[in-house]
């Protein structure tokens, strides 16, 4: 089946977030390093942006390093900040071609100053982009994000600048570091594994989730346009009761 041509371009989900899992395993089944797993995934991130572009996703959000990621081992870590710098500068040609903005939710703090170099040079470079947000989950933790909001609401309530009747889901929604998007509507997790890892709790309320068992660095273009079609073929309930009732 050819699942580029029987996505429904009216119904493309607007916000698709990915975690991108398997690099290691991919390696380690070749008898390869594990950062060699994560040049190859690389390559996937490059083609799977170019396929949300194509299909006109408007965000598309990228698990690539969580805060728990910092306790692997010292080598792959570096093997995996040096890639980064080297990504946020040689892709550029591929934003600017597919105006992509890039975008960056997570503790940019816990990074070396070359790497907040970096990512602070491709944010700029890209800012005036408009096509499609490309949005970086980097020093990346739900519960990070979560506790960074909380405290920052509990200082304005002390600052007499919120009053708790204010607090609403929009409202929590405002300090979080995904403010500027609305939340996913797709969520593929790769590589087999069927949990979330800290990734978008909040966010997630309402996400349609598809797990692959395909490795980060084996996912081609074919498969991400078969999750879309997978989603467009859901019927999303939000708690409410089906459109049309079934089989009465
Ligand atoms: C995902 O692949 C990439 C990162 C977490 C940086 P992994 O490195 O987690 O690969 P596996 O899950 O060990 O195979
Ligand atoms: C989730 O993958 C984080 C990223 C993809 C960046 P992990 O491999 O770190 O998650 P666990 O350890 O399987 O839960
Ligand atoms: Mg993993």
């Amino acid at each position: 089946m050819d699942f580029l041509q029987a996505i429904q371009p009216e119904r493309v989900p607007a916000h698709v977030a990915i975690i991108m899992d398997g690099n290691g395993r991919w390696a380690q089944n070749r008898g390869l390093e594990r950062a060699q797993g994560h040049i190859e995934g690389v390559k996937a991130v490059r083609r799977i942006t170019e396929a949300a572009c194509r299909v006109g996703v408007r965000y598309l959000t990228l698990y690539a390093f969580s805060t728990e990621n910092w306790n692997r081992p010292q080598a792959e870590v570096n093997a995996l900040m040096g890639l980064l710098v080297s990504c946020l500068h040689n892709e550029m040609p591929l934003f600017m071609k597919n105006g992509i903005r890039l975008r960056i939710i997570g503790d940019k703090n816990s990074f070396s100053p070359e790497v907040r170099q970096a990512m602070n040079d491709a944010l700029r470079q890209t800012e005036n982009n408009t096509r499609m947000d490309l949005v970086l989950a980097l020093g990346y933790s739900a519960r990070w994000e979560l506790t960074e909001a909380f405290r920052q609401m509990a200082r304005q309530v002390q600052e007499g600048k919120l009053q708790a009747e204010a607090v609403n889901a929009d409202k929590i929604g405002e300090f979080l570091a995904t403010s500027f998007m609305p939340d996913p509507d797709l969520l593929i997790r790769t590589g087999g594994e069927s949990r979330v890892s800290n990734f978008l709790l909040w966010q997630i309320a309402y996400a349609e989730m598809y797990f692959s068992p395909v490795f980060w660095p084996d996912f081609t273009e074919e498969m991400f346009y078969e999750s879309i079609v997978n989603y467009q073929n859901r019927e999303r309930r939000f708690g409410k009761v089906p459109a049309k009732p079934a089989g009465v």
